[in-house]
Formats: structure tokens, sequence, C-alpha cells
């Protein structure tokens, strides 16, 4: 029986008997909604078989909740309700390019001729799905500028995997993999791209950006040597800020006879606009999930196909496209020794996956290419730019910006320094945003900025969405200098949970329920 005593809702004054807020229910565990010993459904009792388990059989039930169909519907439906997400308001997570997903695409990724195959199936019964991939990769060498690209790798930090694979088997084909381990990182590169050169057993040597946030030529000469293998450099960097050095040291490293890997997450604010493969790039991932707005967070599947140059395309992985006739097909086994004798010639570096990759992400990457065309695509990249400028030309007399007041590319940059002296953090702003309905931005990252605040609104967001986010932004940068600490330092007030020690839920995590009286004793 419900507990009518008062409670307060997240520590506020007037609190309600349930706990509840209008529709924001205290939901519980489905562990202590449901019982063990209840069914939701009638089963029948399962024919007593033999166990061939032997002393490895359970000897207690599981405890798993039994629910009836409303109860494990609402459960859920409320849970849902608490999520925040790009379908209820602008995400401005900069660097993770949260826009609108097309509901089109999703209708085209569940035809049936798409969705409903298997990786197993013969190739001959799916042609069409592999004529998808082939447009596919056409679209991706034509944006790009570059002759080759694996579809195989499921995320932008597998893409960085796949590229850095292949540059050292392209090393290993020189014969000089064993001279050139290190690869040059900026300071301000997302942690993917160490950690993928570490993983690779290379050693990481950082290359400090200039005063303005973007990577100097003078800088990578410094640390170019006969033992580097590459250089990873993202362009639009994670400053917003468009690397206007790439070519030249692209070519320092070609000089030096080391490989220059593109971390292209960031290629929504440049598609249709540059071809990375004119800049002299030699490897890119492209998160098919930001850029090509298929779905994407919370652990989903994601896609990062990687581009190559030609000094690479030898290298990449299997499996290879091929047109025989008029049919595509998927090449899954390495050439032989005797095809691959002649320089260009296919050399894959083996396979990254098991199977083709994901062709759910593939099928609606294309129907956004194919609904958009050449020029939406453009116009796109250039929107996602004007957006960020135009929050950035509203909120700069309020906040402050870590390089000067200048143009960025498709997320604008702030810093902690219009705080100064009220006694607040980028996190007290950013926890404050909740309860103006808003999901915060990107915080602390990236590390280079002090507090930074990374906003990428994306092009999906109209004008009237982002000047309610610019309003919302404008008043509490306003309330933060006029001293309203508490509006900030209480933040979230209106969440179903307020502020929580996020150390120690990192430290201690708790990763199993435990009902009370176990917990208790
Ligand atoms: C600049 C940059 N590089 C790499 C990645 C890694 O991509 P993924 O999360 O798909 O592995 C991200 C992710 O957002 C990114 O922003």
């Amino acid at each position: 029986m419900m507990d009518m005593t008062t409670k307060s809702f997240a520590g506020e004054s007037a609190p309600t008997f349930t706990g509840n807020r209008a529709l924001q229910i205290e939901e519980p565990l489905v562990f202590e909604i449901g019982s063990a010993v209840t069914c939701g459904v009638d089963l029948e009792e399962p024919e007593a078989v033999e166990s061939r388990l032997g002393d490895m059989e359970r000897t207690e039930a599981i405890g798993l909740a039994g629910l009836s169909e409303p109860e494990a519907v609402r459960h859920y439906v409320r849970l849902s309700q608490k999520n925040y997400s790009i379908d209820s308001g602008i995400f401005p997570l900069g660097s993770c390019t949260m826009k609108h997903n097309p509901r089109l695409n999703e209708k085209m990724a569940r035809l049936p001729g798409f969705g409903d195959i298997h990786p197993l199936q013969p190739q001959r019964t799916v042609e069409g799905a592999v004529r998808a991939m082939a447009e596919l990769s056409d679209w991706l060498m034509t944006l790009t500028g570059m002759p080759a690209v694996a579809l195989s790798p499921k995320a932008g930090a597998h893409g960085e995997l796949c590229g850095m694979i292949a540059i050292r088997a392209a090393l290993e084909a020189r014969g000089e993999a064993a001279t050139r381990r290190v690869v040059l990182v900026p300071d301000s590169a997302h942690g993917t791209n160490p950690a993928t050169a570490a993983l690779l057993g290379f050693q990481v040597r950082p290359v400090a950006a200039g005063k303005d946030g973007t990577v100097h030529i003078g800088a990578v000469r410094e640390a170019l040597g006969d033992d580097v293998a590459a250089m990873m450099l993202t362009n639009p960097n994670t400053c917003g800020l468009f690397e206007p050095e790439i070519a030249e040291i692209a070519a320092a490293l070609h000089d030096a006879g080391a490989y220059l890997y593109c971390d292209g997450a960031n290629f929504n604010a440049i598609a249709g606009k540059v071809r990375p493969g004119d800049l002299g790039v030699d490897a890119m991932h492209i998160n098919l999930h930001k850029t090509f707005s298929t779905p994407h967070g919370g652990g989903g599947p994601g896609a990062g196909p990687v581009v190559f140059s030609k000094a690479l395309a030898p290298f990449a992985p299997l499996p290879l496209l091929k047109l025989e006739g008029d049919a595509w097909t998927l090449v899954e086994d390495s050439p032989a020794a005797s095809d691959g004798a002649g320089e260009g010639a296919p050399r894959p570096f083996g396979r990254l996956v098991a199977f083709h990759g994901q062709m759910g992400m593939f099928t609606r990457a294309l129907t956004y290419m194919l609904s958009f065309g050449a020029d939406g695509i453009r116009q796109a990249s250039e929107d996602a730019v004007l957006n960020a400028n135009y929050i950035r030309a509203k909120l700069r007399d309020v906040m402050s910006q870590p390089f000067g007041d200048r143009a960025c590319m498709h997320e604008v940059l702030f810093d902690d320094s219009f705080l100064k002296g009220t006694g607040l953090t980028t996190l007290d702003f950013a926890k404050a945003m909740i309860d103006e309905g808003f999901h915060p931005m990107t915080v602390y990252f990236p590390l280079v900025v002090h507090g930074a605040m990374l906003i990428e609104p994306t092009e999906s967001e109209s004008k009237h969405s982002l000047d309610q986010f610019i309003a919302a932004l404008r008043g509490l940068a306003l309330a933060a200098r006029e001293g309203e600490t508490e509006r900030f330092k209480g933040a979230p007030r209106f969440a179903p949970r307020r502020r929580l020690d996020e150390t120690r839920a990192a430290r201690q995590p708790v990763l199993r329920w435990r009902p009370k009286e176990a917990t208790a004793s």
C-alpha cells in the first residue's frame, strides 16, 4: 500500500503525497514493482527434462519480476518519458552532431530487401543490397575525392583503428614498420585518436595547438622525424575551427615518409564544400551516424566507413566491392599472391569485422544522400555552420570565446571566463540549463580550453528553436553575472533527480539490485 505521508519531490517545497509531480512519475525499479512469485502470462508448466548441466545448474530461482502486460508497458513508457531525445528538443552536444533523423531513412531501412537479409545469404540473393553498398561507396568517394573506401567499421573509433591498421600495413610493405613507431596527435584531439594509436602499439607524440586553437606547420615540423608513421589530425577540429594549414601539414608529412590520418568525425561541416583528398589526406573515417543522420547514441549501432588515398587503397580491408558484368559482388578472400604482384594491386590487411558492416546504417545514409542530393548536402553543411555562428553572434556579448571573436565552423566553443568572479562553474551553468528544459552542451571538452562549453546546433534546428535556446542561455548568463548563485548551485531543481555525485557513481558503481532487506544487512 502506498505510503501517504507527504514526500518531497526532488527535495523541493510543495511536496506531493506520491512523490510524483504531475506526469513526472517517481518510477520504481522493475524489481520493486513486480514480484518473482507472480507471472504476467499463463505459461504451461515446462516438461521435466534430464539436466545436462551437472553442478552448473542453477539452484535458486533467478528472481525476475513478474509483471502483467499493462504493468510492463507503463513501466517502460514512464521510463522513456524521462529521456531527453532529439525528437523532444534541441540536443546541442558539441562533437556529437545530434541532428534530426528523417523518417524516410527508417522506412527504407525496413524494406524487406534491406531489413530482413542475413549476412550468410548467397550473394546472388542480395544483389540489390550489395548494389546499395556500392552506391554508398561511390557517394563517399566522390564527396571526399578519395579512390577507395572500407564500409565495414562500426563506429568512428573503429574507423580510426581500420585506417591506422592500413597505415601500419603500408609501412610493413615498405619495410619501415619497425622504425616508424610514432604517431603525432594534437593536444586538442578527441581521446579516441591517441587511444587508437596506443592500441596499435604506436607511441603518441603530442603536438601543441597554437594560441588560435589550430595546429601550425612549424609545430608539426618540429615533431617530425624518420620515426614518425603518421599524424592524426581532426578537421574541422574539436574547437570548431577549420585547420587552415592542413595541406601544408600533409605535404610535410609525405615528404618525411609519413601518412596523414584525418579524423573526419566533423565532416558534416564541410561535406559538399571541401574534398579531403584534395588536402592530402591518406585515410579518414566518416561517422555515418553523425554526418549522414543515421541514429546514434546510447550504444546504438553506428558506422564509420574509411576512405583511402591512392597510396593506402591497396591495404583496405576485406570485403572489397567488385563490379562483375553489371552486378556488384563482395570479394571476401584475399587475392592470391600472384594477383597482387603489381604496385597498387589489392593486398588487404585482412578483415575488420566478421561480416560486411551495418546494412541498416548504410541504407539510412544512402537514403539521406539521395533525398538531399549533392546540392542539399552542401546546403546542410552551410546551414550547420550558419546555425553555429548565429548562436555565437547572439551570445558573444554575454559569454566568452577562448580564441577571440571569430567565425566558427559547425560548432561554437565558449569557455568559463564569463563566469569569473561569480563563484560558478561550467558544470553549474550546464545543470541550470536542465531546469530551463534544455539538454546541456558538451562540457569540459576539448580539454585544451578551460571550462569548455561546446555547442553544436546542427542544420536541422529552425530559427525559432535556436532563438528559444539562445534566450535561455542569455537569461542564465545574465543571472550568473547578477549573482543569482542559488539558481545554479541548486540545479537541476525540477528534474526527477537532483545533482548526482558523479565521482562516487564512477568509483563505487552499484551495478546490481538487491532486495531492501539484503542491502540493510
Ligand atoms: C572528433 C571525434 N573523433 C572520433 C569520434 C569517435 O566516434 P564514435 O563515437 O563513432 O566512435 C568522435 C565521436 O563523437 C568525435 O567527435
